[in-house]
């Protein structure tokens, strides 16, 4: 079971959305990070075929991803999915059941199955546009089950969770991972902190990290300070340095920094997090410094 890319690219217009992107995907959790605008749904749109790549392939054990014999293995939840607001959610199931050619008697037991699976089952006669952001979502998660795809697609799956919905949601993926590749995107930190087993950092359509939390996190390791100064010091540093964190707090400011010597003589260095990453990647909204941390 792999999903291979190489060097796939996409330009829209005179937007480069997605650089000679060269991926190995095995069995497991991947969570793909960005801004927006970095690329992600343009990638994963070309990995579930929908999309053609300018340049570049992308295989699975072999066949190209725009064969029809793919949409059997592939499971997917677009960013933007079209829900019937007039179906209710088990009749949402089974019509897209139809669509993916599964047989009534077994459409109807793994519509039942997800249902209860993403803790639909009470509200399984009910319309879909009387739904909460939430629940929509977790049918969007269900439908993208429907033919126990090898390869899953999850953009941005969490949008719209509370924070119990998310926790439940982070377990649900870790199982499916143990089976099958997932892939997801978000711009949430944590929910790829805890249960990704490769990160993907992505920005301006190119893929800038990829490892696990512990090897991506390394980019920063032993960079990142914390100190309490006055206004005018905690002014200086901020100009100088990224700043992770600033707090007003009542004996002066208390700075998170990254920095690759001691910012300041009351600085102390602490570990490095995913969030500190990211915010040192993504500093100014889409761009970010993207520079190697200073020195
Ligand atoms: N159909 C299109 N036509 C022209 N430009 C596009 C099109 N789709 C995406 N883009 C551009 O390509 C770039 C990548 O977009 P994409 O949607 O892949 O990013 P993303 O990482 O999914 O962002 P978000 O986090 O907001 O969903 C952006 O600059 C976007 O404006
Ligand atoms: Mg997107």
């Amino acid at each position: 079971m792999e999903l291979i890319l190489d060097r796939v690219t996409k330009q829209y217009k005179n937007k480069l959305a997605v650089d000679r992107v060269s991926l190995s995907l095995k069995k497991g959790v991947y969570g793909l990070l960005g801004a927006n605008g970095a690329g992600k749904t343009t990638l994963m749109r070309m990995m579930c075929g929908v999309l053609k790549p300018d340049s570049g392939e992308i295989l699975y054990d072999g066949m190209k991803v725009e064969e029809e014999a793919y949409r059997d293995i592939l499971g997917y939840l677009p960013q933007e999915f079209g829900y019937y607001p007039d179906f209710s959610a088990m009749d949402f199931l089974m019509y897209l059941a139809s669509l993916k050619g599964i047989p009534k008697k077994q459409a109807r037991e793994k519509s039942l199955e997800l249902l209860e699976l993403t803790d639909l089952s009470h509200v399984a006669k009910k319309k879909i546009k009387t739904f909460s952001g939430g629940m929509k979502q977790r049918l969007g998660i269900a439908q993208s089950l429907l033919n126990n795809p090898k390869v899953l697609a999850l953009d941005e799956p969490t949008a719209g969770l509370d924070p119990k919905e998310r926790v439940r949601f982070r377990n649900l993926i870790s199982r499916l991972g143990n089976e099958r590749i997932v892939l997801l995107s978000t711009h949430i930190v944590s929910d790829v902190e805890y249960i990704a087993d490769v990160i993907l950092v992505m920005k301006s359509g190119a893929m800038i990290h990829q490892g696990s939390l512990k090897e991506i996190i390394q980019a920063i390791d032993g960079k990142v300070w914390e100190c309490t100064v006055d206004s005018k010091t905690a002014a200086e540093l901020t100009a100088r340095y990224d700043a992770l964190n600033v707090r007003e707090e009542q004996n002066g400011t208390f700075l998170r920094l990254v920095c690759g010597q001691k910012p300041a003589e009351t600085a102390v260095s602490v570990e490095a997090s995913l969030e500190d990453l990211y915010l040192y990647y993504f500093s100014d909204a889409d761009q970010g410094s993207g520079e190697q941390p200073y020195e």
